[in-house]
């Protein structure tokens, strides 16, 4: 995780983003140390990164990398305001010894686009991922990458319409899905848990399950309720300050899988 030290809204490279507006450090830095104590309080161990002045948005470390297997796929970021963070996360993952560690010759966005289950990896593609960069990955990860098509801009990372609820199965917003993508997605994941336009709104797929306890937006209520139901814990986090730059709780978090 990246302390938000730094965070503020004065770009806009998605529509949830108003530099007008604005947003309060102060609120997102509360916040996002209630979400740490969330993690840890779960048994989960945290690690960071040391914020760096300039890059307001650093404090979605999701974008990072990918690591699968002890193999660090790089960001590559697809916009210049936030191009220098690619090379400061991989530099934590060389500095803390990892050292299969790959800098992506593709456009992507880390585990913003990219979200691992058992047998497979899904990948988000139509607003900053390149679909060559799932290619990349596979090869470099030696596991299997499925192409998924975002087609709504206020879901322009998969990690906004998707999350794994553990190895085997999902939860997502089928309307920020291209047709041929929601069908996949059916094929893929028959019992999946199907999130409505609200549950959305307020960024509730962008929640981090460890398979027993889902840590999700506070105010995604309905699809809290469908989460218990199926027998999750669910650990409700207020990040609405940073939503006001487009993340909720699993854009702060990048999950590293050893
Ligand atoms: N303002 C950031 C951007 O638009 C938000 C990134 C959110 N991260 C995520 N994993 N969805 O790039």
């Amino acid at each position: 995780m990246c302390r938000p030290d730094h965070f503020a809204v004065e770009y806009a490279i998605n529509p949830w983003m108003d530099p007008g507006a604005g947003a309060d450090r102060e609120v997102a830095i509360r916040q996002w140390e209630g979400l740490k104590s969330a993690y840890e309080g779960l048994g989960h161990r945290v690690s960071l990164i040391d914020p760096l002045e300039g890059l307001p948005d650093m404090v979605f470390a999701a974008n990072g990398a990918l690591v699968v297997g002890g193999r660090v796929y790089g960001a590559r970021f697809a916009h210049p305001e936030r191009a220098a963070e690619g090379p400061a996360y991989l530099r934590w993952f060389t500095d803390n010894g990892y050292d299969r560690v790959h800098a992506a010759a593709s456009v992507n966005e880390g585990e913003g686009d990219f979200l691992t289950l058992d047998h497979v990896v899904l990948a988000g593609t139509g607003f900053r991922t390149d679909v060559a960069a799932h290619a990349e990955a596979q090869e470099f990860l030696g596991r299997p990458v499925v192409t998924l098509r975002l087609v709504d801009p206020r879901f322009y990372h998969l990690d906004t319409a998707l999350f794994p609820l553990d190895g085997r199965n999902v939860a997502y917003f089928p309307g920020a899905f291209s047709a041929g993508s929601r069908e996949v997605l059916r094929h893929l994941f028959p019992d999946a848990v199907i999130a409505d336009a609200d549950d959305a709104a307020v960024l509730g797929l962008n929640a981090v399950s460890d398979g027993t306890s889902v840590v999700i937006s506070a105010e995604a209520s309905g699809l809290q309720l469908e989460l218990k139901r199926r027998g999750f814990e669910v650990v409700p986090v207020e990040l609405s300050e940073l939503r006001k730059a487009g993340g909720g709780p699993k854009c702060c978090t990048l999950e590293i899988r050893g």
